[in-house]
C-alpha cells in the first residue's frame, strides 16, 4: 500500500500517520461511547446518571481499543499479504523490550483508572442517604411483594386512633407497625429509597433497568439496594436470576387489556400525589379490613402478599398465570376431587400440603404455605381461612 507523501522525510511521515490514526481511533471511541447508551432505557435515578457516565467512559476506552486492535489487524492483513508466487517465510522477529513495556504499562494505567472510578461510583450509589424510606421486598417464586409500614403518624386523613378496630389498635399498642402489601413499588420523585430484600425460597435478583440498580436476593440473607428516582413514571421491575419455570413471568408486564400486572415501580410526581393515589387508600383498607371473610380473602389475594397471581388464572382479580390450575370455578371442583373431603378441606389441604393429593396427570409445582412465622412461606391461619372463603365464591351456579 502506498501512503501519500506528506514530506520527504520518511520518519516524520510515520509520526504524522500515527498521530492521524490515534486521533481517528479516539474520535471513533468517543462516538461509540456517545451513541451506544441510546439502546438503554433513559436513566431515571440519581444513581443511574453516575452509572451511565461510568459506562460511557468505559465505552470510549473499550471502543478505542477495539478500533486500534482491529485497525492494526486489517492494516497488517492488507499491507503484509502474500504476493502471488511469494512462498517465502516472514522476517524472523524476536523480543522488543520497548514494545512489551509499553503494552504492559498502558493497560495497567487504564485498569487502575477504571478501578478507582468504578469504586467511587459504587461507594456513591451504595452509601446511606438522608431520609431514606425503607421498603421490605420479598421475592417468592414467581412474584415480588412490597411491604409498606403504616405508623400512627400515617393514619389517613380523618382517621383517629380510637376509630381503629381492636386488633389493629393492639398492634399499634405493642409498638408494631401495621403493614400492607402490594405487587407494585410506589414512591415519588426525589425520595431516596432503601430496599431491604429477602427471599422465601430460592435466589432471585431485583432489577429496575431504568434506575440502573440490580441486586441478588439470597436465600437466608438480607440484601439491600438504594436508589433515588428523578423522573415520574412507570418502570418495569424484573427478576434477573433464573429461579424456576415461572422466572420469565417474575416481572412487570402489560396484559392484553393494557393493565399493568406484576412488578412495576411507580414514581409519583410528589409526596402528596403518592399519599392520595396510593398510600391513603391502601392504608384505609389495611386499617379497616372487611368483616366478610370472602371480601377479606379477595383483598389479601389482590394485594399480592402471596405470589399466587404468577401461576393461577382468576379472572375476577385479573390474574392470567400459566403454570398452575385455573381457579375460576374452583369452588365447584373442590368438592368433587377427593371422596369424603369437603370443598373447604380440599382447598385447605391444597395450600398447607399441596403434595397430599395431586390431580392425576399433574406434578406438584405448588409451594407449601406454612402456619408458623418462623417457617418459609408463612401464611397465618386467618389469612388461609379468608382465602378459602373467597375461593369458594369462585363457583358457577
Ligand atoms: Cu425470581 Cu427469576
Amino acid at each position: 500500500m502506498n501512503l501519500p507523501n506528506f514530506s520527504s522525510n520518511p520518519r516524520s511521515n510515520t509520526i504524522l500517520w500515527i498521530v492521524v490514526a490515534a486521533v481517528a481511533i479516539l474520535a471513533g471511541g468517543v462516538l461509540i461511547g456517545a451513541f451506544t447508551p441510546a439502546v438503554l432505557p433513559p436513566a431515571a435515578s440519581a444513581e443511574g446518571q453516575q452509572v451511565d457516565d461510568l459506562f460511557r467512559f468505559m465505552l470510549v476506552i473499550g471502543g478505542s481499543i477495539f478500533l486500534l486492535v482491529n485497525g492494526v489487524l486489517v492494516y497488517s492483513i492488507v499491507r503484509y499479504r502474500a504476493r502471488p508466487g511469494d512462498r517465502s517465510d516472514g522476517v524472523p522477529l524476536s523480543g522488543n523490550s520497548t514494545l512489551e513495556f509499553t503494552w504492559t504499562i498502558i493497560p495497567t494505567i487504564i485498569v487502575l483508572i477504571l478501578t478507582v472510578y468504578s469504586w467511587q461510583v459504587y461507594t456513591n450509589i451504595t452509601s446511606v442517604n438522608p431520609n431514606e424510606r425503607v421498603i421490605e421486598v420479598v421475592g417468592q417464586r414467581f412474584a415480588f411483594a412490597f411491604n409498606y409500614d403504616i405508623t400512627l403518624n400515617d393514619l389517613p386523613d380523618g382517621v383517629t386512633q380510637d376509630q381503629l378496630p381492636e386488633n389493629i389498635r393492639a398492634t399499634f399498642d405493642a409498638g408494631d407497625a401495621v403493614r400492607f402489601s402490594s405487587a407494585q413499588l410506589h414512591t415519588w420523585v426525589g425520595q431516596p429509597m432503601l430496599m431491604q430484600m429477602r427471599t422465601e425460597d430460592v435466589n432471585h435478583a431485583f432489577w429496575i433497568p431504568a434506575m440502573r440498580v440490580k441486586q441478588d436476593m439470597l436465600a437466608g440473607r438480607q440484601t439491600e439496594v438504594r436508589f433515588t428516582p428523578t423522573e415520574a413514571g412507570v418502570y418495569r421491575i424484573v427478576c434477573a436470576e433464573l429461579c424456576g419455570s415461572g422466572h420469565g413471568a417474575m416481572a412487570g408486564e402489560v396484559n392484553v387489556s393494557g393493565d399493568l400486572i406484576g412488578a412495576w415501580l411507580i414514581v409519583h410526581q410528589d409526596e402528596a400525589t403518592y399519599q392520595r393515589e396510593f398510600f391513603a387508600p391502601n392504608a384505609q383498607q389495611a386499617l379497616f379490613p372487611p368483616e366478610d371473610p370472602a371480601l377479606l380473602g379477595r383483598q389479601i389475594l389482590a394485594s399480592n402478599r402471596y405470589p399466587c397471581a404468577a401461576c393461577h388464572v382468576v379472572t375476577d382479580l385479573g390474574w392470567n398465570g400459566v403454570t398452575g390450575p385455573n381457579l375460576n370455578n374452583v369452588g365447584n371442583r373442590a368438592a368433587t376431587r377427593v371422596a369424603g373431603q369437603s370443598a373447604h378441606d380440599y382447598l385447605y389441604e391444597s395450600i398447607r400440603l399441596p403434595g397430599a393429593y395431586l390431580v392425576p396427570g399433574y406434578g406438584n409445582l405448588m409451594p407449601q404455605f406454612n402456619p408458623e412465622p418462623d417457617q418459609p412461606n408463612y401464611m397465618p391461619e386467618e389469612d388461609l381461612e379468608a382465602i378459602i372463603a373467597y375461593l369458594l365464591t369462585l363457583a358457577e351456579n
